[in-house]
């Protein structure tokens, strides 16, 4: 059920989307840089000696935070070979963008590797059930992957039916006084968000399922990607729990 990671990757082959620091002190830069807020991002909790089932896990950087502060971790993703979620519509042209998937699956592998992680591998349909070998899970974090899957209430009952204890959330989640979500499926197929989800919205989604937010946190990763000089963007991390 679990996939090996490939191993002895070049560099070339690989492309970040998180900056990652490595064993030997080096830094590789990537897309968006969480190493100063990882803690944050990860909504302040305890990971030590938790199942955690990390939740569109890209490039992995925060499996393997959460491993080195004792958690074993599932990275959760999409199978190989598959895109985001794109609209459909005469024309559109589906598979354009599974290598650069692939690269960012290969700067998975090369960490796993260099670091010697035990992190499993899962690779799936987001939308289908996990399976039941895949068991149960102490928690769940969603790293900015809601507003890109065109279902993320399907998403979030899909995982969280497996979570015992706790999930973290983390997207803009504009504020509470916002006037309701908006679809914000760009113009064109590859602007791949889906859904600009405010605060009360995903609020009210969880709390549908029997959980509720107990925590929030502004959180200000870096993005380095598109821009000519990095800036901090303003996310909100929410811990959410269930009710008892
Ligand atoms: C913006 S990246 C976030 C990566 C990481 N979780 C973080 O917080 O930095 C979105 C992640 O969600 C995954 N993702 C997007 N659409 C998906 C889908 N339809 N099914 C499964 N995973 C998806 C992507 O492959 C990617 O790893």
């Amino acid at each position: 059920m679990f996939i090996k990671p490939k191993k002895a990757l070049s560099l070339k082959e690989c492309k970040f989307y998180h900056s990652v620091p490595l064993p030997d002190s080096s830094i590789i830069t990537g897309d968006w840089d969480l190493t100063k807020c990882a803690d944050v991002y990860l909504g302040n909790m305890d990971y030590a000696n938790k199942r955690v089932i990390d939740v569109g896990a890209g490039s992995g950087f925060l499996s393997f935070f959460m491993e080195q502060k004792g958690a074993s971790v599932v990275s959760y993703d999409m199978p190989d070979g598959s895109y985001w979620d794109v609209l459909k519509y005469p024309g559109h042209q589906p598979a354009m963008h599974t290598k650069a998937h692939e690269e960012y699956y290969n700067a998975y592998d090369y960490t796993h590797e260099k670091m010697n992680s035990k992190c499993k591998i899962y690779r799936a349909d987001i939308y289908k059930d996990l399976p039941e070998e895949l068991g149960e899970f102490d928690a769940a974090i969603f790293g900015t992957m809601l507003s890109h899957v065109r279902d993320p209430m399907l998403v979030l009952m899909n995982i969280l039916y497996k979570v015992k204890e706790f999930a973290v959330l983390i997207n803009p989640f504009v504020n509470k006084d916002h006037n309701g979500s908006t679809f914000y499926p760009g113009q064109n197929q590859f602007e791949r968000v889906w859904w600009n989800i405010d605060y009360s919205t995903i609020e009210r989604m969880v709390n549908s399922i029997g959980w509720h937010i107990a925590d929030s946190y502004d959180v200000f990763p870096i993005q380095n990607v598109n821009l000519d000089v990095p800036k901090k963007q303003k996310y909100r991390s929410l811990v959410i729990e269930r009710y008892s």
